[in-house]
């Protein structure tokens, strides 16, 4: 994977879900456990409702005409996301957090949020790299960062 990969990073919109569909369709089983807490398949009616946005903010990385990223925020500031395997460790997934951060400040957000497995050591690199307070538990850790809602 050359380091010089143009990535642009974007609001979701409605055209994307196809696209979205394929990054879900290359993931492993634990994959989509990790983004959904869950084993099931993205459906195609999940697929738009990821790009639909309403109780949620949707962000996609775009490289060589594919969607290789995806990030979503709710309301609540959990947020979550995923990296194609091909285009890991390049740094995406950071970047994709860094944008979810910067969108829950437009939103006046007190803090965002996510969950994962003690063993998902990328998401909790992000999130110490981050400033993220981790909570580890034996079945979860929690990463917390509070924001300046006032
Ligand atoms: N082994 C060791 N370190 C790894 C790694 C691996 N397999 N994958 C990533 N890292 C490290 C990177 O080197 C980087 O650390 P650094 O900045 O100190 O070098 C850090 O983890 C983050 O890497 P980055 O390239 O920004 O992330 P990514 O684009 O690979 O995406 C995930 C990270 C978690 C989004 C991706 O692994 C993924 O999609 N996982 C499945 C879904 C998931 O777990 N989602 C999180 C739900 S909250």
């Amino acid at each position: 994977m050359s380091l010089e990969l143009q990535v642009n990073y974007r609001k979701a919109e409605e055209k994307d879900w196809e696209k979205i569909l394929e990054l879900y369709n290359s993931l492993s089983s634990e994959d989509l456990y990790l983004r959904f807490f869950s084993y099931h398949r993205l459906t195609l009616e999940e697929a738009k409702k990821i790009v639909s946005g309403g109780d949620h903010y949707t962000i996609v990385a775009e490289s060589e005409g594919k969607i290789i990223g995806e990030g979503t925020l709710y309301n609540d500031g959990e947020f979550a996301l995923v990296v194609h395997p091909n285009y890991r460790r390049i740094g995406i997934g950071t970047k994709i957090v860094k944008k979810l951060i910067e969108k829950a400040k437009e939103e006046k957000l007190c803090g965002v949020k996510f969950y994962t497995l003690p063993d998902n050591y990328p998401m909790i690199r992000i999130g110490k790299k981050l400033g993220f307070t981790i909570s580890e538990d034996v079945d979860e850790v929690f990463g917390y960062l509070k924001l300046n809602c006032s």
